[in-house]
């Protein structure tokens, strides 16, 4: 496969083909992430919770980021690699000018950040510098202690019209990429067809142009699995079997079926 690229991305939304994507944190799950076929790698912040045992992504540093970012990069050969800026790394610009070099120079080709309008100044400031963002909306799991839990997002009419003005916000602030988690399908198929840019869906339905999954999450070991996971392992004989099934799946349609989505 050759190197996968922004364009690459943009190319494939424009066609209608789905692309997948995959959270690794270590060398060897980013080689098999990239081996199966995943376009993207997200070095997440999630890794606050299923290798360092937190309740929450908070406690995540910028230290712990850089470190997986690179172990990431040793491995992967061909897909993007975006990582996650961890909690109140990006509350102010300058940090977060200063925090995203340090995960480009860790090796990573995209930074992503939770937040919409209030983020657009800071997106447009690293896309000038040369860092592309990848911006997260929806339930923005940062945010759990505003949202009083990990709930699903946008279900009035007022939050979805206010995460859909996010999404255009930062696609004109300059975002490359938008992530959208746990919001109900239609607001999530609608957000993708107004964007240009491509709409990664988690527990946002069939209609992004890329879905996401926590790895640890798809191959069932996991001890809380969200309505929206498919465990991949258990109908495979092999970590890279269940990484090729979730790739085929997400290309083919077959997921996230109408059980994985929220309306
Ligand atoms: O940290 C992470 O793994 C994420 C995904 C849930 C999209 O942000």
């Amino acid at each position: 496969m050759p190197k996968i690229t922004i364009s690459t991305l943009d190319k494939m939304k424009a066609a209608g083909d789905k692309f997948v994507c995959i959270t690794a944190y270590d060398a060897t799950f980013a080689r098999l992430v990239s081996e199966a076929g995943a376009e993207t790698i997200l070095v997440g912040d999630s890794l606050g919770m299923v290798l360092q045992g937190h309740d929450s992504t908070i406690p995540v540093t910028i230290e712990d980021m850089a470190y997986h970012t690179a172990c990431v990069c040793r491995a992967n050969t061909d897909a993007l690699v975006i990582a996650d800026m961890p909690f109140m790394s990006y509350s102010h610009e300058a940090d977060a000018l200063t925090n995203a070099m340090s995960l480009m120079q860790a090796g990573a080709q995209m930074v992503k950040m939770e937040g919409g309008v209030w983020l657009s100044d800071t997106i447009h400031s690293l896309v000038e510098r040369g860092i592309p963002v990848c911006a997260h909306l929806g339930l923005t799991p940062q945010s759990v202690n505003v949202f009083g839990g990990y709930r699903v997002q946008g279900r009035t009419p007022k939050q979805a019209k206010s995460i859909l003005a996010d999404a255009v916000e930062i696609q004109d602030a300059g975002a490359s990429l938008l992530v959208l988690e746990c919001i109900p399908a239609p607001l999530a198929a609608d957000i993708s067809r107004k964007l240009d840019i491509p709409v990664i869906g988690i527990g946002a339905g069939a209609g992004t142009d890329a879905q996401v999954l926590v790895m640890h999450d798809m191959l069932g070991l996991s001890t809380h699995q969200p309505r929206f996971v498919q465990n991949f392992m258990a109908d495979s004989g092999s970590v890279q079997e269940a990484l090729r099934a979730f790739v085929t799946a997400v290309k083919d349609g077959s997921y996230p079926a109408e059980e994985h989505s929220y309306t």
